[in-house]
């Protein structure tokens, strides 16, 4: 039995976590036992004072891509142990400056690469065959007698058959190439390293974006790959290619693509991510009936969400006590420790 003292001193102890977005109870229930927990309830992501208050006698937070943890969020934070991101990507961290400051980064690597992948693919087929614009046609009860069927009737581009250039081969790469096959495509890879994959064709990047009827983009986005896809990469791409973006949006240079597809060297793009998020009003892209827009879901199911929910608990159960996060992007911060 604890005294009173004894209590106090437990509570003392206990570390103060802050979590960035109301999770559903029964995932956070693991942590409530273990940690002082304070989760923001409000209706809007944090603004990144609200998140710099929020923190700054926090001993760890589990976050989201929506909270951006820069350098100067960083640098104001005295107690802060460690970040556990729900996200595979992060590059809404500044890593190096959590690792100038001994902080474990935690990610959830493994789980949405085939939910990833469903997207990605579901845009592909989406743009190819104008699913959104045949649905919208029905929908604005155009389809009459003075619109009938006929045999130009939404016509659109084969997939089976086509050449499909997978640009990265990581996890989400790898499970976008494998249903390029299973759909007869023909598989072109480029990866930054070498990585053999089973039935990819490894070509260097200009023959992929030279040759593929599709391209789809599972690059991380890294101050080496902002704006990968510029004017000159997405003007060598086969005239009348797709491009596909579930990766990251800073990848693409949005106002090259545009002209691309303005100009009609591009036929269309599949686009789940985007330079800005939310994607602004203004946006040239918004003006172009050749893209299938959705609003960053790639990992969107229920499932996956869980999963991804329950590796940023688990990082966090390990900082709280002590341990190396299991997964994590800048392990080099433990061997300092
Ligand atoms: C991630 O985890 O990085 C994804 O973009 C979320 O869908």
């Amino acid at each position: 039995m604890l005294n009173d003292k004894d209590f106090s001193l437990t509570r003392m102890a206990l570390k103060r976590i802050f979590v960035t977005y109301k999770l559903p109870e029964d995932i956070l229930r693991p942590l409530s036992s273990i940690c002082d927990l304070e989760v923001w309830t409000g209706s809007k992501p944090m603004t990144p004072s609200e998140l710099c208050s929020a923190v700054c006698d926090r001993d760890g937070i589990i976050c989201f891509l929506t909270d951006q943890i820069t350098r100067s969020v960083l640098e104001d934070q005295e107690n802060l142990n460690f970040i556990s991101s729900m996200s595979v990507g992060v590059d809404h961290i500044d890593v190096a400056a959590a690792t100038d400051k001994n902080i474990p980064v935690g990610n959830t690597p493994g789980v949405l690469a085939e939910t990833t992948a469903d997207l990605a693919f579901g845009l592909l087929l989406a743009v190819a065959r104008r699913i959104p614009e045949a649905d919208n046609f029905i929908r604005e009860g155009l389809w009459t007698s003075d619109m009938p069927w006929s045999p130009d009737f939404f016509l659109g581009k084969d997939v089976h058959g086509a050449t499909l250039g997978v640009v990265g081969l990581g996890e989400t790469g790898r499970a976008v190439a494998r249903r390029g096959k299973a759909f007869g495509m023909r598989v072109l890879g480029w990866n930054r390293t070498h990585r053999d994959v089973e039935n990819v064709e490894l070509v260097a990047l200009e023959e992929l974006l030279a040759q593929s009827d599709y391209v789809s983009i599972h690059i991380a986005l890294t101050s080496e790959t902002l704006l990968f896809f510029d004017h000159e990469r997405i003007m060598s791409m086969k005239k009348g290619g797709i491009l596909i973006n579930t990766a990251r949006g800073g990848v693409v240079d949005e106002t090259a693509l545009a002209d691309a597809l303005k100009i009609g060297h591009l036929a269309a793009a599949g686009m789940d991510v985007f330079e800005t998020e939310p994607l602004q009003p203004e946006s040239t892209l918004l003006r172009l009936q050749n893209i299938v827009f959705t609003p960053h879901i790639g990992s969107a199911t229920a499932s996956t969400r869980k999963r991804m929910a329950e590796l940023a608990v688990e990082n966090t159960i390990a900082a709280i006590d002590e341990s190396p996060m299991p997964f994590c992007v800048n392990p080099e911060v433990y061997l300092s420790r």
